[in-house]
């Protein structure tokens, strides 16, 4: 794409990718990503700010190359994981007289995932700045935006915040600017549901953190730049809070139609009571949704069905992922349908052991759904409209 001007002396020199579909090898890209690495050119010294993932690593090359300069003096690595770190060897060796400037965390994980020779580290502490002339970084410590080594850099004379991940989102877009906002809080939502939010205390101190800096620009290393940083400061503020929805995230599978009615009864019993619900057949659900559903609902509930005694695999997977996401969710139920024994409730509640949720009385049906069965749904759905009125959010 080239290298693109923010500023000027503040370049975009990093890539675009427009296919790429799966994060991790588990994480849905509905919108691509991009790995966004900034040249800042001072008076005196011109550096780097995070490079991309190795498979783009030609790109930030021929950015660099097209940019003009000669000499690097610096490479800023904000964070270790490897779509931001792994082209710095090639850019080691490109520019061999640039230095790494990182923290002492960091500078492990770096030794370890990439060789990177210790001799050619300059350390730096928290708050610690660092000169380029005109320009001058300080480098904020901000542990745990989802590994324990991140930091931020903050260039005081532009008042600009290079936060890497936080405050990022997988999004490939043309324009370098968050244009279209609903678009670009959307896949910053998702973003922070998948990699953020099972850190929402850090992330809250590190929002705390930066209220004394004035900031006039955030520029991560995915997704769009935001020229209007209380657009993206706000909606953290508001998901990493401690504020629920009036919504119940339903996370279902029905083989052979119990469960998929005791689904279809509920939802409508949910939805008589005013309480939002948002399901997600886990045939064809996009994980990266669920997630998002689970950053601010009140309550949720699964529904399965019994296999070999216990819940379905699918339903087991979203529930662990709820699990590890730690979500603020208040409270929890499981709807389960049986042939002849289950174990499929006691399984689930077992397996939600991170989470510090209240748990209302299942409701589990043995073949297709009766009448008494449609009562038991109607009186799971009376208690979460109780529940919502104790805690103010209906
Ligand atoms: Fe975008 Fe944690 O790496």
């Amino acid at each position: 794409m080239g290298c693109r001007e923010i500023k000027s002396g503040i370049l975009q020199v990093g890539a675009l990718d427009w296919d790429r579909r799966l994060f991790d090898e588990l994480i849905p890209l509905p919108d691509g990503t991009t790995y966004n690495a900034y040249l800042i050119r001072g008076s005196e010294k011109t550096a780097l700010i995070d490079t991309v993932d190795p498979s783009k690593v030609q790109e930030l090359l021929d950015n660099l190359r097209e940019s003009g300069i000669e000499k690097l003096d610096y490479v800023i690595a904000n964070h270790a994981e490897q779509d931001h770190s792994g082209s710095i060897p090639a850019i080691l060796s490109r520019y061999p007289e640039a230095r790494v400037v990182t923290n002492v965390k960091c500078r492990k994980m770096l030794m370890d995932h990439l060789q990177v020779p210790e001799e050619l580290f300059r350390i730096v502490q928290d708050r610690e700045t660092l000169s380029l002339g005109d320009k001058t970084f300080e480098f904020i410590l901000a542990p745990w935006v989802h590994w324990p080594e991140t930091m931020f850099t903050y260039l005081r004379e532009e008042a600009i915040l290079f936060p890497c991940d936080f405050l990022g989102s997988h999004l490939a877009q043309s324009s370098l600017f968050a244009q279209d906002e609903a678009h670009v809080l959307r896949s910053a939502k998702r973003y922070y549901a998948e990699i953020m939010m099972p850190f929402r205390s850090n992330i809250r101190k590190h929002l705390e953190t930066l209220k004394p800096y004035s900031i006039e620009m955030v520029a991560p290393s995915h997704g769009p730049i935001y020229p209007h940083p209380e657009l993206i400061l706000s909606a953290y503020r508001e998901w990493t809070s401690d504020e629920v929805k009036n919504e119940v995230v339903l996370p279902f599978i029905s083989m052979h139609g119990s469960t998929g009615r005791m689904v279809s009864h509920f939802i409508e019993a949910l939805m008589k009571r005013k309480i939002g619900v948002l399901p997600f057949n886990l045939t064809r659900a996009d994980i990266g949704e669920l997630a998002m559903a689970l950053v601010d609902a009140a309550t949720i509930v699964a529904a399965t069905p019994t296999v070999l005694l216990g819940p379905h695999p699918q339903v087991v997977y979203a529930v662990y992922l709820a699990n590890a996401l730690r979500p603020k969710t208040r409270f929890v139920s499981v709807l389960c349908s049986y042939g002849w024994g289950s174990k499929a409730v006691e399984q689930i509640a077992g397996m939600l052991t991170n989470l510090k949720m209240e748990i209302l009385e299942p409701v589990q049906v043995q073949g297709y759904p009766l009448d008494k069965d449609f009562a038991a749904l109607d009186i799971l759905a009376d208690k979460i409209l109780a529940k919502h009125r104790e805690i103010n959010i209906i």
